[in-house]
C-alpha cells in the first residue's frame, strides 16, 4: 500500500501542476479529495488491514490529502493571478492616443439677452415672477379684458390645448396671477416663453417676452416712460431716444407702442427701420381699470402701468441679426458666434 500511495500522490501532484485553468483544478479536487474521491475510497479500505497497521496507514492517507490539497490551493492562487493579468492585458488602453475634443457649450444668445434684461429691471427694483405656459382662457384673455368673440382675440393667433386651455399667447396673464395673489404695491417683471400660430422671417411659433407690471397709488404715464427710457439706455446706450405712439391693447388704457431710435443707422433711416429711423420694441400702457376690477383692486385708489417686451427683437437689434428663425434652428455655426 505504501508504494501504491507514493505513486498515487506523485501522479496527483503532476496532474495538479499541469492543470491549465481553474475549472480543471476543481475537477481534480473532486476526483482526489471529494466525498467519492479516490483518497476517501482508500480510507474506506483501512478496515481490511491488520489492526496494528491501521493507524500508520490512516495517517499516511491523511497526510497525502493535506499534501494534495495544499498543492491544489497553490495552483489555484497561481492560476487566479494569471487570469487577472490576462484580463488587465486584454483591457490595456493606449494612454498616448490623442483624446476626443468635446467642444464646450455656452448659453444661448436669447438667454444671455433675457438675463441682461432681467438684471436691468432688477436694478430698477422689479422682482421676477413666473406663470404657466399652458394657461386657461380666463387668465390669458378674459381677465385681461379680451372677452369671447371679441375681435381683439384675433390680434394673437392662438394654439388651443385640450380641455379649454391655450398655450399662452403673451406673458400678460402673469399680471393677473400676481394681482390675484397679493395687494398693491406691485413691481414685477415676468420673463418667459409665449406661443402664437405664426411663422415667417420675423415670427416664430414660440418666442420670448418680458412682461412688466407696476401698481401703486398715483402711478402716471411719466413713470412708464421714465422706466422704459432707463431700460433702453442701459441696454443700448444713453444716446438712444425713445418715443411713445398711441396704440390699442384691451388691457391697457391709454396704450402705446414704444419705439427706440434705430441702433443700426442711428436714426438716419435704413432697411432695418424701414427708412423711418425708429424701431418698435414694446407694447405698453396704463393698466385698464377693468383689469383691476377682475383682480379685486379698487381702480379709484390704484393705478399702474404694464409693458410687454419682445426678447428676440432686442437680441436681433443688439446682435444685428435680420432673420429671427436663426435663433431656433440651433445651427452651431450660428450659435458659436456668441
Ligand atoms: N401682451 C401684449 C402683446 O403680447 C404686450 C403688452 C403687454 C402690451 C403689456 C401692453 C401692456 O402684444
Amino acid at each position: 500500500m505504501k508504494a501504491d500511495l507514493e505513486g498515487f500522490i506523485e501522479e496527483a501532484l503532476l496532474e495538479v501542476s499541469n492543470a491549465s485553468d481553474l475549472k480543471r483544478l476543481q475537477d481534480l479536487k473532486v476526483r482526489y479529495l471529494g466525498k467519492k474521491g479516490e483518497l476517501t475510497q482508500l480510507l474506506k479500505t483501512l478496515g481490511s488491514l491488520p489492526e496494528t497497521e491501521r493507524p500508520a496507514a490512516g495517517k499516511r492517507i491523511n497526510d497525502a490529502k493535506v499534501q494534495i490539497d495544499t498543492a491544489i490551493q497553490k495552483a489555484a492562487d497561481r492560476l487566479k493571478e494569471v487570469e487577472k493579468i490576462q484580463t488587465i492585458e486584454s483591457r490595456r488602453i493606449d494612454v498616448t492616443l490623442p483624446g476626443f475634443f468635446v467642444p464646450p457649450g455656452h448659453q444661448h444668445p436669447i438667454n444671455t439677452i433675457l438675463e441682461e434684461i432681467c438684471d436691468i429691471f432688477a436694478s430698477l427694483g422689479f422682482r421676477i415672477e413666473e406663470g404657466p405656459e399652458v394657461e386657461d382662457d380666463y387668465h390669458n384673455f378674459e381677465a385681461l379684458n379680451i372677452p369671447k368673440e371679441h375681435p381683439a382675440r384675433d390680434m394673437q393667433d392662438t394654439f388651443y390645448v385640450e380641455g379649454g386651455l391655450v398655450l399662452r399667447t403673451h406673458t400678460s396673464p402673469v399680471q393677473i396671477r400676481v394681482m390675484e395673489r397679493q395687494p398693491p404695491p406691485i413691481r414685477i417683471i415676468a420673463p418667459g416663453k409665449v406661443y402664437r400660430c405664426d411663422s415667417d422671417q420675423t415670427h416664430t411659433p414660440m418666442f420670448h417676452q418680458v412682461e412688466g407690471l407696476l401698481v401703486d397709488r398715483r402711478v402716471s404715464m411719466a413713470e412708464l416712460k421714465g422706466t422704459l427710457e432707463a431700460f433702453v439706455h442701459a441696454m443700448f446706450g444713453p444716446e438712444i431716444p425713445i418715443r411713445l405712439r398711441p396704440s390699442f391693447f384691451p388691457f391697457t388704457e391709454p396704450s402705446a407702442e414704444i419705439d427706440m431710435g434705430c441702433v443700426i443707422c442711428r436714426g438716419k433711416g435704413c432697411s432695418a427701420c424701414k427708412r423711418t429711423g425708429w424701431i418698435e420694441i414694446l407694447g405698453a400702457g396704463m393698466v385698464n381699470p377693468r383689469v383691476f376690477e377682475f383682480c379685486g383692486y379698487d381702480p379709484g385708489e390704484f393705478s399702474g402701468f404694464a409693458f410687454g417686451l419682445g426678447v428676440e427683437r432686442v437680441a436681433m437689434l443688439k446682435y444685428g441679426i435680420d432673420d429671427l428663425r436663426l435663433f431656433f434652428e440651433n445651427d452651431v455655426r450660428f450659435l458659436e458666434q456668441f
